[in-house]
């Protein structure tokens, strides 16, 4: 029983310290420039209940300051499609994304790690998330093709890997 109450407590202090966190975009989930874009974050934490989502870039020559791309999201949502429209940040590297007061905009609740946003028709990063299909689908031509959908790219990777290892296997034995 004691270790009950024991786990019970731990348990909560591992729920009261899940700060809220930007798990995507990062090092490596880079955005894709004029097409849609995905934001995540940790929502269990709900001592933040709404926030403004703003884009900045670490170099003042690139954008001056943080700009508000969302206002008033809702934590509850845990990722928001990001369009075109909503940002037209230029290719380059040096973009974070915040999630600010959304009446304080210089206190910051969290901040992704730096990322990189790559030229219109670049791959997206592959998603285990459900979320990714939507990232996939913009008009976005040429390379982007194959990562349209992150599980049947990964699957046509493995099947190419499993045949070239079926026919090693067969030159071998041969
Ligand atoms: C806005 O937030 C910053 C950082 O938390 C704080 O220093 C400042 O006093 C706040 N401004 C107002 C008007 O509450």
């Amino acid at each position: 029983m004691r270790f009950a109450i024991l786990s019970t407590v731990v348990a909560l202090a591992a729920v009261a310290a899940a700060d809220l966190q930007i798990t995507s975009p990062g090092t490596d989930n880079w955005w894709v420039a004029k097409s849609s874009n995905v934001i995540r974050w940790t929502c269990e934490d709900t001592s933040h209940p709404t926030f403004n989502i703003m884009i900045g870039n670490k170099d003042i020559n690139v954008q001056t300051a943080p700009i508000a791309i969302i206002p008033n999201q809702n934590n509850f949502d845990c990722s928001k499609t990001i369009t075109a429209d909503q940002a037209s940040q230029a290719p380059g590297t040096g973009w974070f994304i915040r999630l600010t007061n959304p009446v304080n905009e210089t206190d910051i609740f969290a901040q992704s790690q730096d990322f990189e946003i790559k030229p219109l028709g670049s791959a997206y990063p592959v998603q285990t998330s459900s979320t990714s299909g939507s990232a996939g689908a913009t008009g976005a031509s040429g390379s982007a093709a194959p990562a349209s959908t992150s599980n049947s790219a990964s699957s046509v990777g493995w099947s190419v890997g499993a045949l070239f290892g079926a026919l090693a296997v067969g030159v071998l034995g041969a």
